[in-house]
């Protein structure tokens, strides 16, 4: 089966490769380019010329009728919406813009597609999808199992930077990395690296301070022109694929920031989840880790509380 699949930002530097990646999805029956600039008609123009099997639909504008047009009848809503980061910044910087874009798109979908899978792209993830559940939980429509902040891009630098260290095939390679989305919110699992890899202590924390700070990497090689935009395409491609996968029927496992119990203190975290037809059929628990490692948990979940509590903050302000 194919569904109906919708970029909200489909006009960004993430939204245009992320849109062309989903037309290229056999998995994708219809692709519905948002954004609320005119450009978004231009890019649906542009990828509707491409021979495979998506039809193409656009909307744009502000009026809140256009992207409710855009989400009805959609299965899976991939949201790249909002302002990035320039050097200097960090991503809790962008809150005060992004978590009102967020909220007018939370509101959109529980109007017009309340059942449909959401993967929140605009950061900062860890509080942005805390914003998109309080919105839907007040609209009546929350359903825990089919919200997620798309964390997917840690999960695609963990796996590069320690393929190319131990020389192996990057595509064979897998490292959970779990907490939130955001500098030491970011927690790369290297102890369950697989296949089973041995690090050093130096090469753990050289490695774990590189994948926490890889966005700024990018940030800083951009140099005011904006953040990952073709990764963060691929990592969102990829995980939208999955999630459609399992609503196939296949068992699929990824990370992914939900709504979760998992940890104590805090309502959101990022863990390996089992993914299947209605959305997470299972949230795994964190499983054995370094001592390293439960020391950066540690502080990632403190973090996080301030991170959630900004979010739920700005909803009941
Ligand atoms: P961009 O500025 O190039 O594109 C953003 C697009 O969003 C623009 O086309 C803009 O018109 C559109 N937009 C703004 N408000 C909108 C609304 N209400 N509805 C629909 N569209 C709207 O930015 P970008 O580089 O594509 O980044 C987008 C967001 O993704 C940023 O917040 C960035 O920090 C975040 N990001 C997240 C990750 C991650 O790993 N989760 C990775 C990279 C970037
Ligand atoms: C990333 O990890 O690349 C994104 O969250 C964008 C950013 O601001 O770093």
């Amino acid at each position: 089966m194919a569904f109906k699949c919708a970029v909200v930002g489909a006009a960004g530097g993430i939204g245009q490769p992320l849109s062309l990646l989903l037309k290229n999805d056999p998995l994708v029956k219809e692709l519905s380019v948002f954004d609320v600039i005119p450009l978004a008609a231009g890019v649906a123009a542009d990828l509707s010329h491409i021979n495979t099997g998506a039809k193409v639909t656009s909307h744009h504008g502000f009026d809140g009728a256009d992207i409710r047009a855009a989400l009805t009848g959609c299965d899976v809503v991939v949201i790249p919406a909002g302002v990035p980061r320039k050097p200097g910044m960090t991503r809790d910087d962008l809150f005060k813009i992004n978590a009102g874009i967020i909220k007018g798109i939370a509101e959109a979908v529980a109007d017009a597609c309340p059942k449909a899978m959401v993967c929140v792209i605009s950061n900062p993830v860890n509080s942005t999808v805390p914003i998109f559940a309080g919105v839907l939980k007040a609209k009546g429509c929350f359903d825990e199992k089919r919200l997620f902040g798309v964390s997917t891009l840690d999960i695609v630098r963990a796996n590069t930077f320690v393929a190319e260290l131990k020389g192996l095939n990057v595509t064979d390679v897998n490292v959970p990395v779990i907490g939130g989305h955001s500098g030491v919110t970011i927690v790369p699992l290297l102890s369950r690296t697989t296949p089973a890899c041995e690090f050093t202590q130096e090469e753990a924390e050289k490695l774990t301070h590189r994948i926490q700070n890889a966005g700024t990497e990018v940030v800083e090689a951009k140099a005011g022109a904006g953040s990952a935009t073709l990764s963060m395409a691929f990592a969102g491609a990829r995980f939208a694929n999955s999630v459609m996968k399992a609503m196939n029927g296949e068992d699929i496992t990824e990370c992914a920031y939900v709504y979760s119990s998992i940890q104590d203190g805090v309502s959101f975290f990022s863990t390996e989840i089992s993914l299947g037809k209605e959305g997470i059929s299972k949230i795994n628990p964190i499983g054995k880790v370094s001592d390293f490692e439960q020391k950066n948990i540690d502080i990632a979940t403190d973090a996080l509380k301030a991170n959630i509590a900004a979010g739920e903050n700005f909803l009941s302000a």
